[in-house]
């Protein structure tokens, strides 16, 4: 399962996903934006003004390394905004779903324990610093891209049962189902947790349960044998997690959603898991990569179930759903 470090993109590959990216980016300004730049774009538009003014004989590489000794203030900036370039395109040209493997494989180039173009300057303070995010008055525990990226990804996949392991104050559950009511899915959120929250919400339903044992709790009092498809099963217990996941795959259906927060401390069981199933799951890198790589608490692991023939089938989402 494990691939061989892939080096970054360079030299005339890079010229040419570069360029084939500016007419993606033209696009999507002319027909998303009326024309109007974000900030990426801006960035990306003066960097490329800036790198096709070097010899194009030779590669942006040498021509900043260049201009980074004969100006080094100015030269730093670009070589940091050549490297973003890069790291963004490696990206880019490996389109949406991308195994496992390979993600693990681009790792290196990454922060070496978040696996992100972040380190702790930034997912030191994305859950508030120090007050939690509020939805509803309740803290919850997500960071704020998860809370960006969740009502996105619900929009996309219109989940009908959404299963959400270790409810916390039951603020997430809420905010879950707030979102399926929003966007006008006829889903229900199910939260479990070793003491049921507290809360009342007609689209939440929240369980007494331990995920020790998974088998024991969702094949006795706790079920969801009927639960309609798609379902969006989000891992937040941070407990006995490669048996809950094991135990979650045989009821997954292709297009269904699996999210398990907080990668970083179970990224081995991931592997384990993953590896038991090969083909069966790819990383949706619209959505773990939606402000830069692996910004989300999700690393890696916004999974989608694959179809028998490993590819995923088309979401029944809103239009709009592109990368
Ligand atoms: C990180 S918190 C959940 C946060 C919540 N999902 C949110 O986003 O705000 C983890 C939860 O897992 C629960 N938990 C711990 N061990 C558990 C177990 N064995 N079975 C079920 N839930 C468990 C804890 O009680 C805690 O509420």
């Amino acid at each position: 399962m494990t691939e061989p470090p892939v080096p970054l993109i360079s030299g005339d590959a890079l010229k040419a996903s570069t360029m084939a990216f500016a007419v993606w980016l033209r696009t999507k300004i002319e027909t998303e934006q009326s024309g109007i730049f974000t900030i990426f774009d801006k960035w990306f538009a003066r960097l490329l003004t800036r790198l096709t003014e070097f010899d194009q004989d030779r590669s942006w590489e040498a021509g900043v390394r260049e201009a980074a000794a004969l100006a080094p203030d100015h030269g730093r900036a670009l070589e940091w905004d050549l490297l973003r370039l890069r790291l963004f395109l490696d990206r880019w040209t490996q389109g949406r779903y991308v195994t496992f493997a390979r993600r693990e494989a681009s790792r290196r180039h990454y922060h070496p324990h978040y696996g992100s173009e972040f380190g702790s300057e930034i997912f030191l303070t994305c859950q508030g610093a120090p007050a939690l995010l509020r939805w509803r008055g309740l803290p919850l525990m997500k960071t704020v891209f998860d809370f960006a990226i969740y009502p996105m990804l619900i929009d996309e996949v219109r989940p009908r049962t959404v299963i959400e392991l270790g409810s916390g104050t039951g603020a997430s559950a809420v905010w879950l189902a707030d979102h399926l009511a929003t966007l006008g899915i006829a889903g229900h959120v199910h939260s479990v947790d070793l003491v049921a929250a507290g809360l009342e919400h007609p689209g939440v339903t929240f369980h007494q349960g331990d995920c020790q044992d998974p088998a024991a709790l969702f094949g006795g009092a706790v079920t969801f044998a009927r639960a309609p498809h798609p379902w969006l099963v989000v891992e937040d217990a941070h407990v006995n997690v490669e048996a809950v996941l094991h135990h979650f795959h045989q009821s997954l259906e292709p297009g269904d959603y699996l999210v398990i927060e907080d990668t970083d401390v179970k990224r081995e069981d991931l592997r384990r898991f993953l590896a038991a199933h090969p083909g069966c799951y790819l990383v949706d890198t619209k959505y773990t990569d939606y402000f830069g790589r692996n910004a989300t608490c999700a690393n890696d692991s916004i999974l989608v179930r694959t179809g028998p023939d490993g590819t995923v089938p088309a979401p029944e989402g809103a239009p709009g759903t592109s990368r």
